[in-house]
Formats: C-alpha cells, sequence, structure tokens
C-alpha cells in the first residue's frame, strides 16, 4: 500500500514539473538539439527529457528533417534471389493451390501474362503467407470483400485450470465477428479434473476429441441423467439445465459448440477447471435418481454414442456422417457432420438454405472458398484447430489441399442437416437451361449429377490442370 501510495505521488510529482515554465524550454538539453536559428520549434512534451541510465542517441529528429533536403534517393526494395512454387505462373483463375513451404520467400504473385500482385520486400510475414497461400496470393477469381471466415484457435487467449487440471480457449464473434448464430470453445480436462457445475442461456453441444467423460444433468421436472462417453460421441444439455463434466482417469480434449454467441463471453465461473477426485468406474455407482426417475423420453436422453456410427463412404473421395435430431432429439436446434475428404477431394460446392455454418478442423489442410451474392467471392486456408464460418445461402466447397485426410466438423444452428448440391441442382435442371445459361459442353452436362454427392474425388497433384473428372457415374 504504501508502495503504491509512493508511486503516485512521484507520478504526480513528474506531471506537475512536466507541466512547469522551465521544463518547456525546449532549447536545454540533448533531447532537443537546437536546430537552425530560424527553425520552427515544434512545441512537443519534454516528460522523457531524463534518458535511463546508460541509454544514448536522441528520442526526436531535428526540425531540419521536415520536408524537401535535397540528397539524393538512396536504398533499394528490389527483391533478389527468389523463387516462384509450381502453380504459381499459371493463370490467376485457375486458383492453383500454391505450397509456399518450397521456397525461402514466398511471394505474393499469380499467372505471367496480366500477372497479379509483386514481389514482397518485407516485412517478413512468411510464418502466415505459408499457412494461408490463398489469402497471400488470392487466386485470381477471389472479388469483392467477403467477411473473414477463419479463425485459428491458437490464437485465442487460453485460460488455465487450476493445479494442472485443464484449459479452455474460446472463439466468439469478439474474435470472429461474423460469427453470430454459432461460437465455440476447445476444452481440456486433466484425468479427473471438471468443468464446475453450471449451466447457460445457450444449448452446449459437445464433441470429445480423446480420453473419456462422465457427464450428467437434471432438468426442471427432477428427472436425472448420466452417462459415460468416448472420443467421437457427442452430448446436448438445453438451455438453462445444470450440468457436471468430469474426465474419466485417462483425461479428455473436447468441442463445446454454442448456438448463442454471447454466452460465452458470459460466464463468470468461480473455480471453471479444478481437479477432482476419480470417479467410480462403475457410473451406476453416481447415478443418483429422485422421486421422478432418471430422463425416460428419446428427447430426454443427452449423449449420442455417434462414435459408433458407420460413416457414408464415398469412393475415393472420403466419408461423411450426420447427427441431428433426426437421431438425436435432444439436439432440437443443433445439427452436425463429420466429414472426412481424401487427398486431391472435395465437399462439393453447396450451400446450406436455413443456418450458418461453424467449421472445427480436426487434422489435414483445407481450403474453402466463400462466395456472397451478389458478386464477391474470397478463398481462406485451414488447419487443425481453425475454426471456419460460412453465412447462411454463401455458396462454398471444401478442398483437401495436402497429402493427409482432412477431418473436420460442420455445425449447423438448425434442427435438421440440409444443404442444396450445386452439382445436383444442374443435373435436375433441364440441359438445354444449364447449357444455354453456362454454356458448358455437352459431355460436363450429361455428368451431373442426380443425386447429392456430397464429396468428389480430384487430382491428388494440386498443380494438375486436368480437371476431367466424373461424379462416379
Ligand atoms: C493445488 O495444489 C496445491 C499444492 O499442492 C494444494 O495445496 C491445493 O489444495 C490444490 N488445489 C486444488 C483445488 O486441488
Ligand atoms: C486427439 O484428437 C485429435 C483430433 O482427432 C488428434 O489429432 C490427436 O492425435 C488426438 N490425441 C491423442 C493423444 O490421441
Ligand atoms: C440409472 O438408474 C435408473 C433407474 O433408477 C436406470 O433407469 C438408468 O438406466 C440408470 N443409468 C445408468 C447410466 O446406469
Ligand atoms: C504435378 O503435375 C504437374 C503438371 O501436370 C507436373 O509438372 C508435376 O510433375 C506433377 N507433380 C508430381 C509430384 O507428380
Ligand atoms: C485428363 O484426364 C482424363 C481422365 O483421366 C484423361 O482421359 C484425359 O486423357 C486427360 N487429358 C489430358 C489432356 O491429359
Amino acid at each position: 500500500m504504501y508502495t503504491t501510495t509512493k508511486l503516485y505521488a512521484v507520478l504526480s510529482l513528474a506531471l506537475l514539473t512536466s507541466a512547469s515554465p522551465i521544463a518547456h524550454d525546449k532549447r536545454q538539453g540533448n533531447v532537443y538539439p537546437q536546430g537552425p536559428s530560424d527553425a520552427v520549434v515544434l512545441d512537443l512534451p519534454s516528460a522523457t527529457a531524463v534518458p535511463a541510465p546508460g541509454a544514448s542517441g536522441d528520442l526526436y529528429g531535428t526540425s531540419d528533417l521536415l520536408g524537401y533536403d535535397g540528397n539524393p534517393v538512396k536504398g533499394s526494395a528490389v527483391v533478389q534471389n527468389y523463387r516462384l512454387v509450381p502453380g504459381q505462373l499459371e493463370a490467376t483463375d485457375k486458383g492453383l493451390e500454391l505450397d509456399f513451404n518450397l521456397v525461402d520467400k514466398p511471394q505474393p504473385i499469380r499467372g505471367t501474362e496480366g500477372m497479379s500482385g509483386g514481389t514482397d520486400p518485407g516485412p517478413d510475414t512468411s510464418r502466415y503467407d505459408r499457412l494461408n497461400s490463398d489469402v497471400f496470393a488470392a487466386p485470381g477469381t477471389d472479388t469483392g470483400g467477403v467477411a473473414n471466415a477463419q479463425w485459428p484457435i491458437g490464437l485465442s487467449h487460453n485460460r488455465l485450470g487450476l493445479n494442472g487440471s485443464g484449459w479452455a480457449r474460446q472463439q466468439n464473434a469478439d474474435v470472429l465477428p461474423a460469427a453470430t448464430q454459432l461460437a465455440g470453445v476447445d476444452m481440456r480436462l486433466s484425468p479427473n479434473a471438471y468443468r464446475e457445475l453450471h449451466w447457460h442461456q445457450a444449448g452446449e453441444w459437445g464433441f470429445v476429441f480423446n480420453g473419456s467423460l462422465r457427464v450428467a444433468l437434471v432438468d426442471e421436472a427432477g428427472q436425472s441423467f448420466i452417462d459415460d462417453i468416448n472420443a467421437g460421441d457427442v452430448w446436448y444439455f438445453p438451455p438453462g439445465v445444470p450440468h457436471s463434466i468430469q474426465a474419466l482417469d485417462q483425461g479428455s480434449e473436447f468441442l463445446l459448440v454454442f448456438d448463442d454467441v454471447d454466452v460465452t463471453r458470459s460466464f463468470k465461473p468461480m473455480k471453471y477447471i479444478f481437479p477432482g477426485n476419480a470417479a467410480p468406474p462403475d457410473i451406476a455407482e453416481q447415478n443418483t435418481t429422485g422421486p421422478a426417475g432418471p430422463t425416460n423420453q428419446p428427447d430426454t436422453q443427452y449423449t449420442y454414442h455417434w462414435s459408433q456410427q458407420e460413416p457414408l463412404t464415398i469412393p475415393g473421395a472420403g466419408s461423411l456422417k450426420i447427427v441431428d435430431p433426426t437421431t438425436f432429439p435432444a439436439s432440437a436446434d443443433i445439427s452436425a457432420a463429420l466429414v472426412t475428404i481424401h487427398p486431391g477431394a472435395m465437399r462439393e460446392l453447396h450451400w446450406h438454405p436455413h443456418s450458418d455454418e461453424w467449421n472445427f478442423f480436426l487434422s489435414g489442410t483445407a481450403r474453402i472458398t466463400v462466395y456472397q451474392a451478389p458478386s464477391s467471392s474470397q478463398t481462406f486456408d485451414y488447419g487443425p484447430g481453425d475454426v471456419g464460418y460460412i453465412p447462411m445461402t454463401s455458396s462454398h466447397y471444401i478442398e483437401n489441399t495436402g497429402s493427409e485426410d482432412v477431418v473436420l466438423l460442420e455445425m449447423l444452428k438448425a434442427p435438421q442437416f440440409t444443404d442444396i448440391s450445386v452439382a445436383q441442382w444442374l443435373g435436375l435442371t433441364p440441359k438445354q437451361v444449364v447449357k444455354d445459361t453456362l454454356h458448358l459442353p455437352d459431355e460436363v452436362v450429361d455428368n451431373l449429377p442426380k443425386y447429392k454427392p456430397y464429396l468428389i474425388s480430384g487430382p491428388t497433384n494440386s498443380t494438375d490442370t486436368n480437371y476431367t473428372k466424373s461424379f462416379g457415374q
């Protein structure tokens, strides 16, 4: 206390001193060396006139540096000794995937004729440019502005729990302003640790990345629910319903997705994440039921053992599976797809008619071009731990740009997982209409699918520009 008071006194004294006329004499001391006698003397503050011990040089330059000075131009911003990566000299509108990991100094250049961009003398932003090649050297088809659609969870402030018990980092509209319908938290609970007992205004959907959790809740009828869930399983806790989450003896990392973006800002926990005693392996020992009994309707079962569902596999392209109220009624307004996209393949061009899309990438590298009517489009790059956000009805694809599978969650705030497939739409539109509108050759129009492809395969070599491919017919 004494120290603080003393500090305030010293600061006040310093402020008073700097405001005094004596301290305002700019021609004293070496901080403001005297310029030519007719130079304008600027009325600059002198509170910094006493330099730190050992400091040298001058804080400010002299007033004769103002304006024209007649010295010859020196220095160079010419970038020497750089190399371009495969695909960089292809036509800008091909938008080939560029791998800037192959060169020392990535350059934001595309195409030769009508070249876009130019060299980059620095500051060196290559640690971001290598991860975001389509932002650094955008495809020529990107036009106008689209709200930012990418947030790396690794840039979120990490809130650390007590005594090594875990941590949590969140994405909300503060960091990704376009994300107005859904928000997420990446949370770690060490073995036996708890997420503090709580409830919130938003519905909470959870997906287990690793390990196992014991979850429990009590509803307003006094019915209770308890279950153990593993990697790949999901839960849903309705708004206002209090619940508990404890990691079992191997710990867990999991994803929370909220259907109201304000909620994640309004957490005011006391302990938040903290260590606990191991839960008894036999769940029956913790199955506390009252006179109302356990929750006993399909829509009051708050977990879904999604890990045990085999996905729909699309040969050569990948797989996907959906969990929404069709099979998990408790999750009243959150629908999800877990999508695996093989190298070279993509989640086809589509949009969601009833909801924004919130993505979380578990593995692999991908890119998405978001098209926003009437005439804007922008391409974003994604890797593990990145959140993506695509506004309702904005068309987009998700392309695997790397050599390993892309795995991601597509989340909708909707009572069913639905989308409109561009390929199927065109396949079910009279051929003459499609040909007259898009001037596509017959072999392309004849190959348009009448079913929904979801995923389509493609060349694994990203600079291969032979786009002849089928929808598996
Ligand atoms: C955290 O660790 C300290 C030191 O071991 C201990 O005194 C304290 O009780 C622990 N707190 C909790 C919540 O376990
Ligand atoms: C946890 O899950 C993530 C996402 O599926 C995976 O990449 C990671 O390897 C897993 N970690 C462990 C320790 O199993
Ligand atoms: C908990 O006990 C109730 C009966 O009171 C039973 O219906 C329910 O299946 C039990 N749950 C678990 C996870 O054992
Ligand atoms: C990828 O395709 C390009 C263009 O056809 C070719 O030049 C290159 O050698 C291919 N790369 C590999 C690894 O096959
Ligand atoms: C493009 O690929 C298709 C299908 O593999 C093949 O039939 C065709 O010959 C290729 N075209 C060129 C120009 O290489």
